[in-house]
């Protein structure tokens, strides 16, 4: 698959290194311009390129940058991707540490859906839980006992089924934690996020979130 990852840090760096070990054509993108991703592109084959370069033609994007940076995004930059592209967004909201004070968040809009207004599409939550170094340590074959699941939540199904069968090829299973609406459900803060479980673990996990925002994840 061509797949455009927008971030090079902790996870855009690791899902680079794995997604180009499975043989999938990967371009990638920082802030600062593809002359400063040498070092990632000859340690995986990638080939490092501009923001709007990594989404032309893509079948897959990764947002995979401090939420604070989305709206710096260059407008209209999935223009270029393929048609009916499945956009993945790793993001957390991280006021105190990193992010600072996204009032529609602090009112209750869900970390994706914020993102999504932001760029203009339709993104799937993934990774968002998942502790960068796992993508590396913890895949394992389908049907491995206590194989690791991740939440995946979005309201497009087509979509959402794309990046499911692309996190089981990854080497992780899925749980569907529903529409975007539900995707409070895998934010920090709550029983699922870095958790690193199987799939029965982490349905149950979704299940006992709170939709409260607690002061830690508070601006
Ligand atoms: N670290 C984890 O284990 C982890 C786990 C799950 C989810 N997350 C979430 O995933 C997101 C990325 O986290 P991370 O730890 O990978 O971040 P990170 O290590 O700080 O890396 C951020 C990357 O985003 C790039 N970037 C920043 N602004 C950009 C822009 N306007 N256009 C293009 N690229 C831009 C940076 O490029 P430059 O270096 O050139 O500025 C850098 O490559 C965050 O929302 C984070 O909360 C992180």
């Amino acid at each position: 698959m061509k797949i455009g990852i927008i971030g090079a840090g902790n996870i855009g760096g690791n899902l680079t290194r794995r997604l180009t070990a499975l043989g999938h054509d990967v371009s990638v993108a920082n802030s600062r311009g593809p002359q400063t991703l040498t070092a990632l592109a000859e340690e995986t084959g990638a080939t490092p390129v501009t923001v709007e370069e990594a989404a032309r033609g893509a079948q897959v994007v990764v947002v995979t940058i401090p939420l604070k940076a989305v709206p710096d995004l260059p407008s209209g930059f999935l223009d270029g991707a393929a048609e009916n592209v499945a956009v993945i967004d790793t993001g957390n909201y991280y006021p105190q540490q990193r992010d600072g004070k996204i009032a529609e968040i602090e009112d209750g809009l869900t970390e994706s859906r914020w993102t999504e207004r932001q760029i203009g599409h339709p993104v799937i939550k993934a990774f968002n839980g998942t502790y960068a170094q796992d993508i590396l340590d913890k895949p394992q074959p389908v049907g491995t006992p206590g194989r690791v699941a991740l939440p995946v939540s979005g309201d497009d199904e087509a979509a959402k089924k794309v990046v499911r069968d692309l996190i089981d090829e990854i080497g992780f299973d899925t749980v569907d934690t529903g529409g975007q609406d539900e995707s409070w459900r895998q934010q920090p803060g709550t029983p699922v996020y870095g958790l690193a479980a199987d799939t029965e673990a982490v349905a149950k996990a979704l299940t006992e979130a709170s939709s409260e925002r607690t002061a830690e994840w508070r601006a």
